[in-house]
């Protein structure tokens, strides 16, 4: 299986992910995930994004694509893959599509912006493995601690109200644009193709799960 998931951000990409790649045995690509852990590292591209992504800007798209490209040559990508939070602008997804990187499903998952600010606001997450939760909707089993590893959860510097609503800006204005580039390719006969699936990403995280699976499965 080898897939893409659209969505805002706070669509509940992540946490949809943590199924998805279970299921399929796949290993989560996740840009934004990937840019944090090279915040944590101190490395330089980590304090180069860190201003960007404070700023709910988008990290350039070269930078972006050499990760992606690097990341695919790794051995556990040749099972497939899910890219979340990626490719997020035209110029992302042509370079995939030029590369020849397959994809099978597009999975869209829809949440109107009135849900996002609240969704961000409660989010607390596990920085070594991206897991997240939601102090209301998807807490964990202990209030600040992770399920898996007991550690401390902690929540993101783009996650204040501000920068939140700057993320969605760029999102309805550089990545919003995607829906319609995949569903396309999708209509237009090419084998070459993925198949394009849009989902509600409102309700419980468990109903969304099954709604992913089941067009997954179509
Ligand atoms: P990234 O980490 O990709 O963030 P994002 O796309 O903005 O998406 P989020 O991670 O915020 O949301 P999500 O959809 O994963 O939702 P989640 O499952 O966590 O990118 C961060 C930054 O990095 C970007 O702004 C950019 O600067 C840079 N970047 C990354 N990739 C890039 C790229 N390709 N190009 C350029 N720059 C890039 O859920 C959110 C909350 O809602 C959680 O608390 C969760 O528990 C809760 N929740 C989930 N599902 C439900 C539900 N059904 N009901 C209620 N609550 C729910
Ligand atoms: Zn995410």
């Amino acid at each position: 299986m080898r897939l893409i998931l659209l969505g805002a951000p706070g669509a509940g990409k992540g946490t949809q992910a943590n199924f998805i790649k279970e299921k399929y045995n796949i290993p989560q690509i996740s840009t934004g995930d990937m840019l944090r852990a090279a915040i944590a590292a101190g490395s330089e591209l980590g304090i180069a994004a860190k201003k960007v992504m404070d700023a709910g800007q988008l990290v350039s798209d070269d930078i972006i694509i050499g990760l992606v490209k690097n990341r695919l040559k790794e051995a556990d990508c040749a099972n497939g893959y899910l890219f979340d939070g990626f490719p997020r602008t035209i110029a992302q997804a042509d370079a995939m599509k030029d590369a020849g990187v397959k994809i099978d499903y597009v999975l869209e998952i829809a949440v109107p912006d009135e849900s996002i600010i609240e969704r961000m606001d409660g989010r607390r997450c596990h920085q070594g493995s991206g897991r997240v939760y939601h102090v209301k909707f998807n807490p964990p089993k202990v209030d600040g601690i992770d399920d898996v590893t007991g550690e401390p959860l902690v929540q993101r510097d783009d996650d204040r109200a501000e920068t939140v609503k700057k993320r969605l800006d760029v999102y309805h204005n550089q990545t919003e644009v995607l829906l319609g580039y995949y569903n396309e390719w999708a209509k237009s006969g090419d084998p070459m193709a993925p198949k394009y699936r849009r989902i509600e990403g409102v309700g419980p995280v468990e109903e969304i799960r099954d709604r992913a699976f089941a067009a997954l499965a179509e």
